[in-house]
């Protein structure tokens, strides 16, 4: 059975954009691969986290891993600080890295170009934790949304350069990009990523919106003057938007949504789009309290390290062995 492996980093609420990009995703493989799903916790402190709403965001995220249907008994689910091995590959990864490298990394010329003055160094070297929370596992392929394509393919470069140098060690993994949905676009500025780092809280749903607030998101997301409702990410990015959304949702064909809404008012189409949300948010959020009730986390999390942790010290070992971090 091929692997897979991908991760979420709760450095705020989970929003819609993790679940159709991501979290869908991996439920879905689940079936059909051997699936590993870990939160990136370490990740998050790329940028400062108040430890007590941190904590929670733990929390609300693996339940709503498992509300959103990861199987603990199907695949391997875990945080990724359990399992120390992930930071001491990634220190060896990040001499195997160039500096110029990380330079073309998005997010970080993104921080640079807005003229960020508190860039931790963490946040500067972590594409390669990233490399190392993947090339640990050595899955075949790593199902992202489309902002995450640039780290894989640095995982894929470092990987490449760590073989020819040492020997084959590590897999090249593949990352797998979901056809609908890639790149939610924030509701109040679609030509900008729906995100949880969002400082325009409307153009954000997250998971644990109240069913209702996430509605009014819906129903005042921006749109165009053209009145029509068609796919036309360039001319009208919120309607297309919002076309995306319903198709990941409902899992109908954006060909088939625009006949139906043909010739009707953008309020109508919003209604139907902000409908399928609120079918989602009642469903995970039942769910999701459903599993704060049974108190089966903590369970959860520990028998997946110990899964985890036997990969990952197989490969740490093997990688120790190879650059000659042992003694014979
Ligand atoms: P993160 O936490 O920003 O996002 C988690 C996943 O959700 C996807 N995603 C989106 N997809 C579609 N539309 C959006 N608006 C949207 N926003 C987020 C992301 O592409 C991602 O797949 N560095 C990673 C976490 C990570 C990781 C890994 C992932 C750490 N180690 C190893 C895979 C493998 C991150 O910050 O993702």
């Amino acid at each position: 059975m091929k692997r897979m492996l991908s991760g979420i980093k709760p450095s705020g609420q989970l929003t819609l954009g993790n679940y159709i990009g991501a979290l869908r995703e991996f439920v879905k493989y689940q079936n059909d691969y051997e699936m590993i799903v870990f939160i990136a916790n370490l990740h998050t402190l790329t940028v400062y986290q108040d430890p007590k709403e941190l904590s929670q965001n733990l929390k609300d995220t693996i339940a709503l891993y498992l509300a959103c249907g990861l199987d603990p008994n199907r695949s391997t689910i875990f945080m990724q600080s359990d399992v120390m091995e992930h930071a001491q590959l990634g220190f060896i990864l990040s001499c195997n890295t160039y500096m110029g490298e990380l330079n073309r990394m998005t997010q970080y010329k993104d921080k640079l170009a807005k003229g960020e003055e508190s860039m931790t160094s963490g946040f500067y070297v972590y594409p390669t934790l990233m490399a190392s929370d993947i090339l640990i596992y050595d899955p075949d392929f790593v199902p992202v949304g489309e902002d995450q394509k640039q780290h894989v393919e640095l995982t894929r470069d470092v990987a490449m350069r760590f073989n020819n140098r040492y020997g084959e060690t590590f897999k090249i993994p593949q990352p797998l990009i979901p056809k609908i949905g890639a790149r939610i676009m924030s509701l109040s500025d679609p030509t900008k990523k729906m995100s949880k780092s969002d400082e325009q809280d409307k153009g954000c749903i997250y998971l644990l919106d109240k069913p209702e607030v996430a509605r009014k998101k819906v129903m005042s997301a921006i749109t165009d003057l053209v009145g029509k409702v068609q796919y036309d990410p360039i001319n009208q990015p919120g309607i297309a938007n919002l076309l995306v959304i319903h198709s990941a949702l409902s899992g109908r064909s954006i060909e088939n949504l625009v006949k139906e809404f043909e010739g009707q008012g953008y309020g109508t189409f919003k209604k139907a789009v902000a409908d399928e949300v609120v079918k989602l948010l009642i469903d995970l959020q039942a769910k999701y309290n459903d599993i704060l009730n049974q108190h089966i986390l903590d369970k959860v999390l520990a028998q997946g390290a110990v899964k985890a942790r036997v990969l990952a010290h197989q490969k740490l070992k093997l990688v120790e062995t190879k650059i000659g971090l042992t003694i014979d």
